[in-house]
């Protein structure tokens, strides 16, 4: 059993910190009391809301509460720690390049408080080269005698499923470039871990492996929302396609679901941030300059597709959004597509009608849209607020309960379009919905709908392919 320190009470650091107790003693650090406080409470029976929503991770952290220590207070947190496990945001600054100033406060306050030796780890993501720059910040501002390592261990997690994620990743990706420190933080893990997921490696390519790999499943959802939108203008159905390339082994089937644009609070900053570290190191990566510019363009022509239907002029529309977290079963809002859908139609004169199944989810929508009041309204029922006043519906995230619709609720609408912004609905289905007069729009399945033009693609091989 290992003493860890977590810095960060964030989507990672704690639920992190509630895995890590399963084996060692953990202390979670935040200079937010609130965040500490909120967590105390709900370890402590007084509370079941913590200020982040995550499956199971209540639970976990009320069994291994003996293993839990939880602080605001600095000198507390360095208490002869072992490994120090940096999970500060590192959000994108005005260039798009990752703000690394939590990292700077969190080396410097490491500086002046350890007081024994440590392993530290940056679990935060970072331009590669940033544990260099932290070991860098502790060595100058050392107040005590002790001897450290600096290495890397990004975190993959997915928020929703953030506790299974780490009870059963594929890989542990770590790097350290002190061959002992590397030893250490292995056997660590293995008190954790099946030695199988355990990767170990420098501290460059540790920390460069966490960019690589959002920056790949980025790649894939835009290559997917090109050719959904190619899909669209001949008539093939991209659905179709992805299952067809999906089901080879060398591709995969994840990640392939074209849809109005991937959000979040990783995929856009993370292509960003190394789209941006390439271009700074003169080794540019055109393709995921690309994959975000798709992207954009992805969303613009979704957005495009609902006000097209209502000749530009959204003024006394109302769209009921169902999903406005980035994903299903999310609170968090972060770069969230929904919620950039929904911002565009407000501003052109809409009114949005927005449930999701995570109630914290409107809390943050609520909060963080204070400007657009009197232009949306919250609901805690998918299907109150349809009316003979509502216009259309947008599908914003993945959540089951928006595959299945009860289609006599959505009956009432004054106009029945639906905008499926994830692609859920099943082909059957929006057949089924075409001949209740429903109008459905989607990202790369049109020809469900509208069929294909024959003669015109026959017209247009005999023209250009024939010499
Ligand atoms: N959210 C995700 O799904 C996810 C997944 C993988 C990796 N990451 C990366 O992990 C990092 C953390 O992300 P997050 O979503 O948990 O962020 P978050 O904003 O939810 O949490 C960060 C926490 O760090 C705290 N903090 C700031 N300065 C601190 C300091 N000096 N000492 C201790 N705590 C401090 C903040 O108060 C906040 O509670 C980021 O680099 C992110 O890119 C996030």
């Amino acid at each position: 059993m290992s003493r860890v320190t977590i810095f960060g009470a964030g989507y990672v650091g704690v639920p992190t910190g509630a895995h890590f107790s399963r084996t060692h003693k953990v202390t979670i650090y935040d200079p937010d009391t609130e965040k500490i406080n909120t967590i105390r409470k709900v370890i402590e029976n007084q509370s079941d809301e913590l200020h982040i929503h995550e499956k199971d991770l209540i639970e976990l952290l009320r069994e291994n509460h003996e293993n839990i220590f939880l602080t605001d207070n600095i000198e507390e947190a360095l208490k002869n720690p072992e490994f120090i496990f940096i999970a500060v945001g590192t959000p994108p600054n005005e260039k798009g390049r990752a703000n690394l100033k939590y990292i700077y406060s969190a080396a410097e306050q490491i500086a002046a408080n350890l007081s024994n030796d440590c392993i530290i780890l940056n679990k935060s993501t970072v331009p590669p080269g940033t544990a260099y720059l932290v070991e860098d910040i502790i060595a100058k501002g050392l107040k005590n005698k002790v001897n450290f390592a600096v290495g890397s261990c990004p975190e993959f997690l997915a928020e929703g499923t953030a506790v299974e994620d780490l009870r059963t990743p594929d890989r542990i990706v770590y790097g350290c470039d002190d061959r002992e420190a590397l030893d250490k933080i292995t056997h660590f893990f293995t008190f954790l871990q099946s030695s199988d997921s355990l990767c170990p490696m420098t501290t460059l390519s540790s920390e460069l492996t966490k960019y690589a790999a959002n920056a790949m499943l980025a790649t894939k959802v835009s290559f997917m929302n090109s050719l959904a939108i190619l899909c669209d203008t001949i008539g093939a159905n991209v659905r179709e396609v992805q299952e067809g390339i999906g089901k080879d082994q060398r591709i995969g089937s994840k990640f392939l679901n074209a849809s109005m644009g991937y959000g979040g609070s990783c995929f856009p900053k993370d292509t960003q941030a190394i789209a941006e570290y390439a271009i700074l190191q003169d080794s540019p990566l055109s393709i995921i300059e690309s994959t975000i510019k798709i992207n954009d363009a992805t969303t613009e022509y979704f957005y495009n597709k609902i006000v097209e239907d209502f000749k530009d002029n959204l003024s006394g529309i109302n769209f009921v959004i169902w999903g406005i977290g980035f994903k299903a079963r999310t609170d968090d809002l972060r770069e969230s597509k929904p919620v950039e859908i929904a911002k565009k139609l407000m501003d052109n004169g809409a009114h949005v009608h927005i449930y999701d199944t995570v109630p914290g989810a409107l809390v943050n929508f609520e909060r963080e849209n204070s400007k657009y009041s009197g232009s949306f309204t919250l609901h805690h029922d998918q299907y109150e607020m349809f009316s003979n006043e509502i216009d259309g519906l947008i599908i914003g995230n993945e959540h089951e309960k928006f595959r299945n619709p009860d289609i006599d609720k959505l009956t009432t609408m004054k106009h029945k379009y639906i905008y499926d912004g994830k692609n859920i609905l099943n082909n059957y289905l929006i057949r089924y919905l075409t001949k209740l007069q429903f109008q459905y729009k989607s990202v790369g399945k049109d020809s469900v709908v509208n069929g294909r033009d024959r003669t015109k693609l026959v017209s247009f091989l005999q023209d250009k392919y024939m010499d």
